[in-house]
């Protein structure tokens, strides 16, 4: 898949998340502004049931304080303590609510705005709330010479009630989301890497073509020599062509087993074959073998093998590829003059073994990754040293077999430390 492809999927569903959050919020606003005005409807209603009881209470008492009422005192409305308790009050605006299903804190007060006066309240508490933004219904409208009174209730708890009436549908959105949002990254993160790993497969046949083709052609060239027959009893280039044969067969053959190798490991079918080993006899064949390769660039090995002793129970083919493995990396990815240097020293229960560069170091997210398969660190698109991406992954699995760790210091530039520590015992 083409990289703007992916980008492209990611801004789609990106977009698409949003807009689904967009309408889900907007829902669940238009039906808390419905559950809003539900409830200032049913407060309404109540407090003009509490009202009109109030007023009947009212003209009750009158009644029975002056059945025969004067001329001059027909508006005079009676005071509120003579008919009715703050007590009283409350349980007839309670009963009203819970009738209209409002079950949720409240505070009353009577109140004369033209004196700033509470005749009567629940509790002197939120006085400013109630009068600000309360509910407020005029009370004896109908008396036209009384100051004006009003009665006034205010929720405290107002925006919580209407919201736990809304959480059931609150809360299965926000699961949804959550869920919607989680596989959504979740699908984004395998994406992500299928392409990474498609990248590195990708790379991984052209560096196998290309390690290849070069012996290949050259085992080709030097069969065509041989069969000129202008060649015939010059024994020289005979042996030369024949040498170059055997050389890049045998490299071929290496190639031909790293590769065995791999296949080998992600099958986890790997054999071990454990006997008593001496480290340090294999350290130096191993040098030997590469000495010419450092050589060539201008370098040295020097050792220090303290490790006494030296003898540890491992399997001699897959150890010896270990340490081979190390030397190449040091001497590939040091482009001028390696100054590689091979250490061992004991410990309790084991040796570790440390390989030093001076090369190009490897940066600390990196560190994390060059112990994956096929990985190698990018470079841009030109690879000037070779190689599969499948050395360390081997050198891990070996440790991991061996019951050993591995670890890795590095500084960019400078130079890295790989550190194996490897049992001296395999079975307990
Ligand atoms: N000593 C080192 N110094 C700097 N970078 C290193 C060193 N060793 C390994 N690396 C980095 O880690 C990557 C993985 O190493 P690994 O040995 O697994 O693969 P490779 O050397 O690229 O290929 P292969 O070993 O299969 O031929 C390398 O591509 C290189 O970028
Ligand atoms: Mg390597």
């Amino acid at each position: 898949m083409k990289r703007n492809v992916l980008i492209g999927i990611i801004i789609i569903m990106t977009i698409a998340l949003i807009g689904l959050l967009g309408i889900q919020l907007y829902w669940i606003r238009s039906a808390s502004s419905v559950k809003e005005s539900s409830f200032r409807r049913s407060v309404n209603e109540a407090m003009a049931k509490v009202v009109y009881k109030l007023e009947r209470l009212e003209k009750r008492r009158a009644a029975e304080i002056n059945p025969f009422p004067g001329m001059l005192n027909f508006t005079k409305h009676l005071d509120f303590s003579l008919f009715i308790t703050p007590y009283e009050l409350d349980s007839l605006i309670s009963l009203e609510l819970n009738l209209r299903g409002i079950d949720t804190r409240f505070l009353f007060g009577i109140y004369q705005p033209e004196y700033d006066l509470f005749v009567m309240e629940k509790s002197t508490d939120y006085r400013k709330q109630m009068i600000q933004i309360g509910y407020a219904y005029p009370l004896f409208s109908a008396d036209m010479f009384t100051t004006p009174e009003y009665l006034l209730i205010y929720f405290p708890y107002e925006r919580q009630f209407l919201l736990t009436e809304l959480w059931g549908m609150l809360l299965i959105s926000i699961v949804l989301i959550v869920v919607i949002i989680y596989t959504f990254s979740y699908t984004i993160t395998i994406l992500v890497r299928q392409k990474k790993i498609s990248d590195m497969k990708s790379d991984f046949i052209n560096n196998m073509t290309h390690e290849f083709k070069t012996p290949i052609s050259t085992i080709s060239l030097a069969c065509e020599a041989l069969g000129d027959k202008d060649l015939e009893g010059l024994k020289d280039s005979y042996d030369t062509y024949i040498g170059m044969i055997k050389e890049e067969n045998s490299r071929l053959s290496i190639l031909s087993e790293r590769i065995l190798q791999a296949a080998v490991l992600e099958k986890g079918e790997m054999k071990m074959h454990l006997e008593r080993i001496d480290l340090h006899s294999i350290i130096r064949d191993v040098i030997k073998s590469i000495r010419i390769q450092v050589e060539i660039k201008d370098g040295e090995i020097h050792t220090n093998l303290r490790a006494k002793p030296s003898i540890l129970e491992g399997d001699r083919v897959h150890l010896t590829n270990l340490v081979y493995n190390l030397l190449d990396n040091a001497t590939k990815y040091t482009p001028r003059k390696p100054e590689i240097r091979v250490t061992t020293e004991n410990s309790t229960h084991g040796i570790t073994l440390s390989v030093y560069d001076n090369g190009t170091g490897i940066s600390k997210q990196e560190q994390k990754k060059i112990f994956d398969k096929l990985y190698r660190i990018p470079t841009g698109n030109i690879h000037n040293v070779r190689g599969f991406g499948l050395g360390l992954s081997y050198v891990k699995a070996i440790v991991g077999v061996h019951r050993g760790k591995i670890t890795v210091e590095s500084e960019i530039n400078k130079g890295s430390v790989f550190r194996i520590y490897l049992p001296y015992k395999q079975a307990d």
